[in-house]
């Protein structure tokens, strides 16, 4: 069975604790954190056994075990490689890497020695998504035309975010968020829904900027806006926004030729998925005013709660590799599907102002719909 062995326990490695409580076969054999402070309060809060080094962590792995990369974006090159090369199968948060040249080095390297790698974040797994993409399959809004996704956190520059704690008391990491920037840090969250459901991106048109001011924390913030379109070898389109300036906006409209599924919410697994039929009524065009609300038949998956700003269960990814790696199957979040989600978003966050058109070097095989998501509740 495999066991994970986690590196990083800051911020975020508190909601895969979390979220990996639902799970109490799977064994963590063993954590480490540069920053001893913190890897002692982690270990002594879940009660977990720490380790002084990567080498003692390394050392302590067994075949089949997954590494879980949960450092900063500047490190994750660097452990996830070195996880690679002491066989261990790696699970990273995002992104891959920082740059699209390393995640290509990861993904070789994975390919080459057999090992599974996959990137966060995993929601895609999660209910809402796969409800999403149920309904596309079966046809509820006809053909997909067009795509509006936003990822719009507020003006988080001006956030109380000192006071942001997690359970275990790490931080929010306020310098590396503005650093990395908003779009590295929640593409994804809808890229990783919107390429499996619609397949690769064929050419990205966008632009980005850095406009607060966040000389107090950093001189070298990252963008805290992009807009970008997206063109899909399937012929959908979608824009896609992401900032840390305008007023929280986490809504997915996905239009088609006879109706729009909209979602308010991709940070909660369980979040409603609605259907608007569009129809005409005498003189004008009507979208449905009472949406329908669609539903998986039969149970989906294990939930959390909210915690902190997202319900979303950050254990799923992991018990997907896990699962692919005992039943000897593809993982779902494969190497390739990363790479492209990296590619994408590279692109996006360093598109600037005369970023033009882009087109995608990397692509990914079809990717399989949960098992308890093959049909709707009627
Ligand atoms: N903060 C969030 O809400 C959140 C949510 C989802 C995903 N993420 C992602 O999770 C990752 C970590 O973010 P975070 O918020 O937990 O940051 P964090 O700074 O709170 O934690 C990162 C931890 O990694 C450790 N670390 C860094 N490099 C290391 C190395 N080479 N070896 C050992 N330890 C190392 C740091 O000491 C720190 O404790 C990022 O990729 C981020 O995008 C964060």
């Amino acid at each position: 069975m495999p066991r994970l062995l986690i590196i990083g326990t800051g911020y975020v490695a508190d909601l895969y604790l979390r979220s990996l409580k639902l799970y109490p076969e799977i064994e963590i054999a063993g954590c480490y954190d540069r920053n001893p402070e913190r890897l002692s309060q982690f270990c002594t809060y879940w009660s977990l056994p720490a380790v002084d080094s990567f080498e003692a962590l390394l050392n302590l792995a067994k075949p089949d075990d997954i590494l879980l990369n949960l450092t900063n974006p500047s490190a994750h090159y660097d452990v996830s490689r070195k996880g690679l090369e002491a066989e261990l199968h790696v699970y990273s948060e995002k992104p891959l890497a920082m740059e699209m040249d390393q995640a290509q080095v990861l993904a070789d390297l994975a390919a080459e020695r057999g090992l599974r790698l996959a990137s966060a974040p995993c929601s895609f797994l999660g209910e809402a998504p796969q409800t999403i993409w149920a309904g596309l399959r079966a046809g509820v809004i006809g053909k997909t035309r067009l795509i509006y996704a936003e990822m719009d956190d507020d003006f988080i520059s001006q956030a109380p975010y000192q006071k942001w704690f997690s359970e275990s008391g790490a931080p929010w990491p306020a310098k590396d968020e503005f650093e990395v920037g908003c779009t590295l840090e929640h593409a994804g969250y809808y890229l990783a829904w919107l390429l499996p459901m619609f397949g690769p991106v064929r050419t990205v048109v966008a632009a980005s900027a850095a406009l607060a001011d966040v000389t107090d924390v950093t001189a070298g913030a990252a963008p805290d806006i992009s807009v970008g379109t997206l063109f899909f070898e399937s012929g959908v389109v979608a824009r896609l926004t992401c900032s840390i300036l305008a007023r929280h906006n986490h809504e997915l409209r996905i239009i088609g030729d006879t109706g729009v599924i909209e979602i308010d919410e991709c940070w909660n697994n369980a979040a409603p998925v609605r259907l608007r039929r569009r129809f005409s009524l005498r003189r004008r065009l009507v979208n449905a005013p009472l949406a329908r609300r669609l539903k998986i038949k039969g149970p989906t998956h294990e939930k959390l709660g909210r915690k902190g700003a997202a319900a979303m269960n950050f254990a799923l990814g992991v018990v997907e590799m896990r699962d692919a790696i005992r039943e000897e199957r593809p993982c779902r979040l494969s190497p390739d599907l990363s790479l492209h989600m990296n590619e994408v978003t590279l692109t996006l966050q360093n598109a600037g102002e005369h970023g033009g058109a882009v087109t995608m070097q990397t692509r990914f095989d079809p990717v399989a719909p949960m098992p308890w998501a093959e049909s709707l509740a009627r």
